[in-house]
């Protein structure tokens, strides 16, 4: 398990300032949400913690070491692994090599079997279809490989940009489920983008809502699910 401090973050597209003076700490096994409008910055603090984009200003630790400049291989080697927007599998390659893609950068190669069978028992369709193109799977379950292909890399910590993103409903509570247990079962850091605080409060955790590049409210996701007129506001909710 381990914690992650941001602080004092910005990140700048040429002129354009995308996360600005922002700070937060997310504690060992926690599950933290970020939600917020389109354009909020959502994205780009979770490639900023990944390494995958440059801080123009302040810092990110995990566990008291900085990982901020060190560039995402590195950020990786270290435990953090990221599922990015849109999930970005190999269509031409097989599920299983996907799952394999990122083994490379494992100290402990040797754990690889084992891994493997953790996330074919948390994710069965994957095991069925391990030697399918990974193009060839439903968009539930490309999902479900871009997190079993994370897990792969063993990280202490997780990012996952919209789960949620062009899946029913009750497809995104089978992610959701299988997500929470494997977090359960590795004693896994989670940090989701979600869109949705309804969804974000029926799955439980914390919630940092984002506007313009700040956080301009934090705490129980349940709170924000019950308040309909912040919901209305900044949501446009979907779940
Ligand atoms: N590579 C980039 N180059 C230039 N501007 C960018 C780039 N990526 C994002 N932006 C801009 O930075 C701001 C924040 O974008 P970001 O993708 O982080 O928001 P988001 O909250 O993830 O939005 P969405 O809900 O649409 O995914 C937006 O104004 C966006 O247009
Ligand atoms: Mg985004």
């Amino acid at each position: 398990m381990s914690k992650i401090g941001v602080f004092d973050l910005a990140v700048r597209y040429g002129k354009l300032t995308a996360i600005a003076n922002l700070s937060f700490q997310v504690a060992e096994g926690e599950r933290v949400f970020i939600s917020g409008p389109n354009g909020a910055g959502k994205s780009s603090l979770l490639l900023a913690i990944a390494g995958a984009v440059r801080a123009a200003h302040g810092r990110i630790e995990m566990d008291g070491e900085i990982l901020s400049g060190l560039g995402s291989e590195s950020v990786a080697r270290r435990g953090l692994s990221m599922v990015p927007e849109g999930r970005r599998i190999f269509a031409g390659l097989t599920v299983m090599e996907n799952l394999l893609v990122g083994t490379g950068l494992r100290r402990d190669r040797s754990a690889v079997g084992e891994d493997l069978e953790i996330v074919f028992d948390a994710f069965p369709i994957l095991r069925e279809r391990a030697r399918a193109n990974a193009g060839a799977l439903s968009g539930g379950q490309q999902q479900m490989l871009a997190i079993a292909r994370a897990l792969m890399t063993n990280p202490k910590v997780m990012l996952v940009d919209e789960p949620s993103l062009g899946l029913a409903p009750k497809v995104v509570d089978d992610v959701y489920d299988r997500l929470c247990h494997l977090q359960q079962l590795r004693g896994l850091t989670l940090i989701i983008v979600e869109q949705s605080s309804t969804r974000a409060a029926r799955v439980g955790g914390r919630m940092l809502l984002m506007r313009a590049g700040r956080i301009v409210a934090d705490g129980d996701a349940a709170m924000f699910a019950a308040d309909n007129l912040l919901t209305d506001a900044y949501f446009g909710d979907s779940a």
